[in-house]
């Protein structure tokens, strides 16, 4: 079925927005990086290329159902932190924001009976879900590791080679 106007609008601004959380996690990453966190810069590597597939599968379901993809801009990324805790926190912040969106995107792919968008949408609310939660259980860990270095150092480690797992 092919993909209406407003549809295909709203899609393209959910690609932007999943493209500017790749660009900002990769910038929390070099931040991490450069502080000496390098397992932790490694899970942001990793999350910035899983957003990069969120932006993905928006853009091939939108060729898919003959609408256009347009990229729209993307705003500089968040360079300075406080620490690391500060750097998680804007990560769930953000997360958060794309929670929303995808919840205005199921809204109006209801109002407009879009239904065919449905099973993709399902998909990134379940997603939404695990990414808000991974980022507060982080955040969790922080709070309990950071009253001195071995804290710090072990859930750098963890987070690193959680990922080199995956
Ligand atoms: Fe694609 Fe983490 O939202």
């Amino acid at each position: 079925m092919q993909i209406s106007e407003t549809m295909n609008a709203a899609f393209n601004d959910q690609i932007t927005m999943e493209l500017q959380a790749a660009h900002n996690y990769l910038s929390m990453g070099a931040w991490l990086e450069s502080a000496g966190f390098s397992g932790m810069a490694r899970w942001m590597h990793a999350q910035s290329a899983e957003e990069t597939e969120h932006a993905m599968k928006f853009y091939q379901f939108v060729l898919d159902r003959g609408g256009r993809v347009l990229l729209g801009p993307l705003d500089a990324p968040p360079s300075e932190f406080d620490g690391v805790v500060d750097v998680f926190e804007t990560g769930l912040a953000q997360e958060r924001g794309v929670s929303a969106a995808i919840n205005n995107l199921y809204g109006l792919a209801v109002s407009e009976q879009d239904f065919a968008s449905v099973p993709l949408l399902d998909w990134f609310v379940t997603e939404q879900i695990e990414e808000e939660a991974t980022f507060s259980q982080i955040l969790d860990d922080l709070a309990l590791a950071e009253g001195g270095p071995h804290g710090m150092l072990f859930l750098d480690r963890e987070l690193g080679s959680r990922i080199a797992a995956e």
